[in-house]
Parts: C-alpha cells; sequence; structure tokens
C-alpha cells in the first residue's frame, strides 16, 4: 500500500466506534443504545450503522421513526451505499428520536466492498477513507458521532476505522470472541499506521455475561490486555445476558429504558393466565436490570473518553 500521498483526515472528537471482529457480541446494541444516550442528555448525535445487517433497534424500519431525507430510499444500507458510491454527503434519517440522526445499514453496505476493491487499484489505500470523506461535511452538525460496525468483512472494519477516532470493544467470554478482538487489533494496527493516527482504543468491556462469573471475567481481562495492549482501559460494568427482555426491545424498536418504562403500565402473567392478554403484551421484570446495566455501562464509556488525553 502506498500511503504517502494519502489525505489524513483527523476525525471529530466525540467519535467512538463500537467494534469488534466477531458478529452476535452486541455491538448493534451497544451503538444504537449508546446513541440513544448521548441523544438523551440533549447532545446532537448521529448514529451510523456500517454494517450489511440492519437491525433496526431504534424501530426505523418497521415503526416509520424519524424524517426520511428527501430522494431515493436510505434504509438497507442504500443511503450509506450511495454516499460513498457518488462521493457525496452522508444522507441521516433526521430526529429518529429527539436529537437522534442515523443512517442505517443493511444488505447494500455489504456491496460496499465490491466497490471498494474495484476502486483500488487507481486510489489506493485513499478508498479506506471514503467513508470519513462522506461524513466529514455533516460532523459539525453533532456533538456526538456512534459508529457501529460489520466484522464480516475487513474493509468495512477498516472504513469505519479510518472515520473514528474511539474504538470500543465489547466481548464475550467464548474463544471466538477473543479471536475477533485479535482481528479488529490488527485492523485498528493497521489503519493507525497508515490513514488515521488519531485513532485510540476507549475500552473494552464483558458484555452479555453473567456477572457473577468472577473468574472468567479475569481470564477475559488478561485476553484484552494482551490483544488491545496493556493500556486498554476494561471497563466494570458488565452487562449480563438477559436474552428475553433484549430480543423483546429490538422487536419493538425500542431502547432498553424506553421498554423498560412500559412495565408499571404492562400486562402480568396473571393476566395471560386470565386470558385477558398474550404473552406479547408482558414486559418482563427483567429488562429492569438490563436497562440499569445498559446505562451504567454508557456513563462508563463517556467518563474514560472525556477523562483520556486526546492525543
Ligand atoms: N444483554 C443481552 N443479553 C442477551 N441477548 C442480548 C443482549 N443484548 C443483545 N442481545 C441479543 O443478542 C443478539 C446479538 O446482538 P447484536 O447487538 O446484534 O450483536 P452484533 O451487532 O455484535 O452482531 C441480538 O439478538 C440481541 O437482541
Ligand atoms: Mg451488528
Amino acid at each position: 500500500m502506498h500511503s504517502n500521498s494519502v489525505e489524513l483526515i483527523e476525525p471529530p472528537a466525540n467519535c467512538v466506534m463500537v467494534g469488534t471482529g466477531k458478529g452476535g457480541v452486541g455491538k448493534s446494541t451497544i451503538a444504537a443504545h449508546k446513541a440513544a444516550w448521548h441523544a438523551a442528555r440533549g447532545e446532537r448525535t448521529l448514529l451510523v450503522c456500517v454494517t450489511s445487517q440492519d437491525d433496526d433497534d431504534l424501530g426505523i424500519e418497521s415503526f416509520d421513526r424519524g424524517i426520511r431525507p428527501d430522494g431515493p430510499s436510505v434504509l438497507n444500507g442504500m443511503g450509506l451505499y450511495r454516499a460513498i458510491h457518488d462521493r457525496t454527503p452522508l444522507l441521516p434519517i433526521r430526529e429518529v428520536r429527539p436529537n437522534l440522526d442515523v443512517v442505517p445499514g443493511g444488505e447494500a453496505v455489504g456491496e460496499l466492498a465490491t466497490l471498494l476493491t474495484a476502486r483500488m487499484p487507481v486510489e489506493g489505500v485513499h478508498v479506506v477513507t471514503s467513508l470519513a470523506r462522506a461524513l466529514e461535511p455533516i460532523a459539525p452538525w453533532y456533538d456526538q458521532i456512534v459508529f457501529d460496525s460489520a466484522p464480516e468483512l475487513d474493509s468495512l472494519e477498516q472504513l469505519a476505522l479510518a472515520a473514528t477516532r474511539w474504538l470500543f470493544v465489547p466481548t464475550r467470554s467464548d474463544t471466538n470472541s477473543i479471536r475477533g478482538m485479535r482481528r479488529i487489533a490488527r485492523n485498528y494496527k493497521l489503519v493507525r499506521k497508515q490513514l488515521n493516527p488519531y485513532l485510540q482504543v476507549a475500552g473494552a468491556c464483558l458484555y452479555g455475561s453473567n456477572p457473577s462469573a468472577t473468574q472468567l471475567h479475569q481470564e477475559v481481562r488478561d485476553a484484552v490486555l494482551k490483544e488491545l495492549g496493556l493500556s486498554t482501559p476494561m471497563l466494570t460494568t458488565v452487562v449480563g445476558y438477559r436474552e428475553m427482555p433484549a430480543v423483546n426491545a429490538r422487536n419493538k424498536g425500542l431502547t432498553f429504558g424506553e421498554y423498560a418504562a412500559l412495565l408499571p403500565s404492562s400486562a402480568r402473567s396473571y393476566d395471560v393466565a386470565a386470558g385477558r392478554a398474550s404473552r406479547a403484551d408482558v414486559v418482563p421484570e427483567s429488562i429492569v436490570p438490563l436497562a440499569n446495566e445498559m446505562e451504567s455501562l454508557n456513563s462508563e464509556i463517556d467518563a474514560h473518553c472525556r477523562k483520556a488525553p486526546s492525543s
């Protein structure tokens, strides 16, 4: 790769990518909640989903949230694809929540890999900065930018790494997740060296785990330090594995906090037993600890990004 002719783009200061080289770890869930967390604090926030999976945690597609930009659809990753293809600024869906704009992921994002490869012979390593360039004109609108990322393809992961200031790495405690961390660590080093010297690790956390498995946690911490470097902050918040409330919230297009807020008026199991309600109407009580843990994870990530020196 010939990097001498590449024009470096300084990423915005408050820009965090959630990434790890493996699927199903919780990246998209964390990215959506992090974006919603900042927006709820009154910060103008942008979530960019650089992933071919459109999880729709915020109900954009299923519940028609937000104001779509004029022109062709930006759903299913098409807006992101078009911006990079046409070399135009990103066009987010506005006000998906108050203060929250989103560039949705989806199938078309997967097609970016072919586009980037086709441009490689002429543009060289410069193609990896194409997302950073599409973001640059709109970045000043926002106080906070969050990237969700895809582990499917190194080229997509690198695209987001070239556009972000911070990398935050969630991991599960299995060996595959730890291997995935090795992969992002490799892409991180590559992009930092060639294209984005501003890139820093914001920290790592254990996600979707049993918070009482302390022995296991120590092993994961050791693996994180080994793969991502000794200076990586390992956050203390562990978001527990609570599949039912997590999956229900996503299906309803609600954040954990929004879903938890429905609990007081929710139908109960005895209503289901009496035939007054269906199972789907019952908000599981375990949404409360899940929402609290996610809240505390976001406070902790934010505190780390604020106190770290920005080099
Ligand atoms: N704390 C949790 N406990 C159990 N399941 C979860 C939790 N958070 C998210 N999930 C579910 O796990 C699956 C994978 O999460 P996702 O955020 O899509 O991961 P990734 O983006 O890394 O592939 C989804 O079905 C999601 O709803
Ligand atoms: Mg995902």
